[in-house]
C-alpha cells in the first residue's frame, strides 16, 4: 500500500466508525481496523480526524459564456479553489452553442476547452439542452448516454432555454436511454412580465431582480416541473432549489413514490433576499464593510425568504432535499457594475448584472462546519455533498463514499481548526471578490487527496495542472425516491 490514514473516523452516509484507511496506487485498498504499513507506505496520523470522501460539486460553470461574458474561474483555477475547499469532483455544463450543434458535438467541444485549460481534479458534464425541437436532435441524446454522458439540464428560462413541450420530449426520452434531467425552474413568462413592469416604473436596483423572480416565479415552475416529470414517468433532479413551495411539491411527489430528487445550494441556506436590499434599505452591514454590494449577490434564481430557507433545512434534514451543489458561477466587480453602466456605457439595471456567485471552495467546508456545529450530521453532509450526487449521475462504481475499490478521493478533516474565508489571503480561485467573504467555519480540511494524489496540503493547493480526467457516468433508473 502507499498511504495508509490512521487512527482516524471515518463517516459514509450512513454511518461513523473508527477505522484506518489504506490506499494503494488511485484506489482505496482497506477499510478496517488496525492496518499495518508496508516498508514504503506513507502512514497519515489521522487521529482526531474525520476520514470523508471528496465532495461532487455537481453545479459548476466554469468559464462560461454567459451575460455578456465569460465566469472568471476557468477549468483550472476552478478545480484549484475546488480542491482546496475539499471538493474532488465537478460536474460543470455544457450548453448548445449554435443551437443547432449536436448535444454530444457540445461536449466534445466544451472537453476541448476543459483539458487544454488543465483541470487539477475529476470532472464530468451535464448537457444543457437548449434545443429539443426535433426527433432528430433529441435522438443526440443517445450518444452522449452511450460516451457516458447521461445527465442533461433544460432552463425553463433564459434565451436558450426550452418550452414545456420540449422539456416533456427530453424527459420522456430520458426514460428510454438510462439518463436523468436536471431542471432551472423558473416561470419565464412572469420574470419578463415583472420585468417590463419594474423597470417601466424606474426600478432598477438588485432587489427587483429578486421580485421578479421571487418565491411564486420559482415554486410554480417547480410544480409544473414535477408535473411534467409525472406525466412520463420519468426522473427529475431540480437543481439549486431555493422555495418552500418547490420544497413542500417535491415532498408530496415523493410521498406518492415519485422519484424527484432536489439540489440546494449553500447560498439559499447561508443567505437570504436581505441582500438585495438597498444599502440604505436594510442591506447586511457586515457585507458593505467588506465592500460588497447588493449587485455581487445577483444570481439566478436569487436568494429567498426566512420561509423558504427553513423549508430547505428542513428538507435536507427529512431527506426531501437530496444533494447540496454550489451553482458556482463567479464574475468580477466591474462585471457586476453592468447593472449600473452598461459595458457600453448607457445606464444598466439588475437584468444587465452577470448572473451568478461564487462558492465552489467554500461548499463543503460550509457544510461540514454546520454538522460540526450540530445542526445536521457528518453522515448527512457526506450523503447530500458525495455520496447522493455519485448515485444520482451513475458515478457511485467509482466515487463517492471511503469504501473498498473506489476512487481515493479522501479528506482529513480537522474540526477544531477555526476558518474564516479571506478571498485574497487563503482563497484559491481567480476571484477578485466572493459573497462567502469573511464566513467562519468550525473545522476544515487539512489534507484533500484527489484519486491517491494529494492536492491541498491544509494551507496552499499542492497538486498538478492538467491531473484531472473525464468521469464516465453509467446509466441510471430512477423509478422511486431511493434518496
Ligand atoms: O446565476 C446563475 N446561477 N448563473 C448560472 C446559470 C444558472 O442558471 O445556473
Ligand atoms: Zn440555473
Ligand atoms: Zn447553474
Amino acid at each position: 500500500m502507499d498511504l495508509l490514514f490512521k487512527g482516524g473516523t471515518v463517516v459514509t452516509a450512513s454511518s461513523k466508525f473508527k477505522a484506518d484507511v489504506a490506499v494503494k496506487g488511485e484506489k482505496i485498498v482497506a477499510v478496517g481496523a488496525n492496518l499495518k504499513p508496508e516498508a514504503k507506505t506513507e502512514v497519515i496520523d489521522a487521529k482526531g480526524k474525520l476520514i470523508l470522501p471528496g465532495a461532487i460539486d455537481g453545479h459548476t460553470h466554469l468559464a462560461m459564456p454567459f451575460g455578456g461574458t465569460i465566469s472568471t474561474d476557468d477549468y483550472h483555477t476552478g478545480t484549484r479553489a475546488a480542491a482546496c475547499g475539499g471538493t474532488t469532483t465537478v460536474f460543470d455544463f455544457v450548453l448548445q452553442a449554435p443551437k443547432d450543434e449536436g448535444m454530444w458535438d457540445a461536449v466534445k467541444r466544451r472537453d476541448a476547452i476543459c483539458v487544454e485549460q488543465g483541470p487539477v481534479i475529476d470532472y464530468s458534464y451535464h448537457v444543457g439542452v437548449g434545443n429539443a425541437t426535433t426527433p432528430e436532435m433529441i435522438a443526440t441524446m443517445d450518444e452522449c448516454v452511450e460516451n457516458g454522458v447521461v445527465s442533461f439540464k433544460v432552463f425553463m428560462v433564459y434565451d436558450f432555454g426550452v418550452d414545456d413541450g420540449q422539456f416533456y420530449n427530453v424527459l420522456a426520452h430520458s426514460t428510454e436511454i438510462g439518463a436523468i434531467v436536471g431542471v432551472h425552474a423558473e416561470n419565464k413568462s412572469v420574470n419578463d412580465c415583472l420585468n417590463a413592469k419594474y423597470l417601466g416604473e424606474g426600478k432598477t436596483s438588485a432587489w427587483w431582480h429578486y421580485m421578479s423572480k421571487n418565491e411564486a416565479v420559482a415554486g410554480e415552475a417547480d410544480v409544473r416541473a414535477i408535473n411534467l416529470a409525472k406525466m412520463t414517468g420519468a426522473a427529475l433532479y431540480i437543481v439549486h432549489t431555493d422555495n418552500k413551495q418547490g420544497v413542500e411539491a417535491a415532498a408530496a411527489a415523493r410521498a406518492e413514490g415519485y422519484p424527484i430528487f432536489l439540489e440546494t445550494c449553500p447560498q439559499y441556506l447561508a443567505m437570504t433576499s436581505d441582500v438585495y436590499k438597498d444599502e440604505d434599505k436594510g442591506f447586511p452591514k457586515k457585507y458593505a464593510d467588506l465592500g460588497l454590494r447588493p449587485r455581487d449577490f445577483v444570481c439566478s434564481p436569487p436568494m429567498k425568504g426566512q420561509e423558504s430557507q427553513d423549508a430547505l433545512w428542513n428538507g435536507i434534514k427529512n431527506g426531501t432535499v437530496s444533494t447540496l451543489a454550489t451553482d458556482h458561477c463567479p464574475f468580477l466587480q466591474s462585471e457586476k457594475d453592468w447593472g449600473i453602466t452598461k459595458k457600453d456605457g448607457t445606464p444598466g439595471n439588475y437584468t444587465t448584472i452577470p448572473n451568478g456567485c461564487a462558492g465552489i471552495e467554500n461548499m463543503y467546508p460550509y457544510i461540514l462546519s454546520e454538522a460540526n456545529k450540530g445542526r445536521i450530521s457528518f453522515e448527512k453532509a457526506v450523503a447530500i455533498s458525495a455520496t447522493n450526487p455519485a448515485k444520482l449521475f451513475g458515478i457511485d462504481y467509482c466515487k463517492g463514499a471511503i469504501e473498498v475499490g473506489l476512487d481515493a478521493d479522501i479528506v482529513v478533516y480537522d474540526p477544531k481548526i477555526k476558518f474564516e474565508v479571506k478571498n485574497a489571503e487563503n482563497q484559491h480561485g481567480a476571484l477578485d471578490h466572493t459573497v462567502w467573504e469573511s464566513a467562519k467555519f468550525k473545522g476544515y480540511p487539512c489534507a484533500v487527496y484527489s484519486r491517491g494524489k494529494l492536492v491541498f496540503d491544509g494551507k496552499d493547493f499542492v497538486g498538478e495542472k492538467g491531473y484531472g480526467k473525464f468521469v464516465k457516468q453509467k446509466k441510471v433508473k430512477f423509478t422511486s425516491p431511493e434518496f
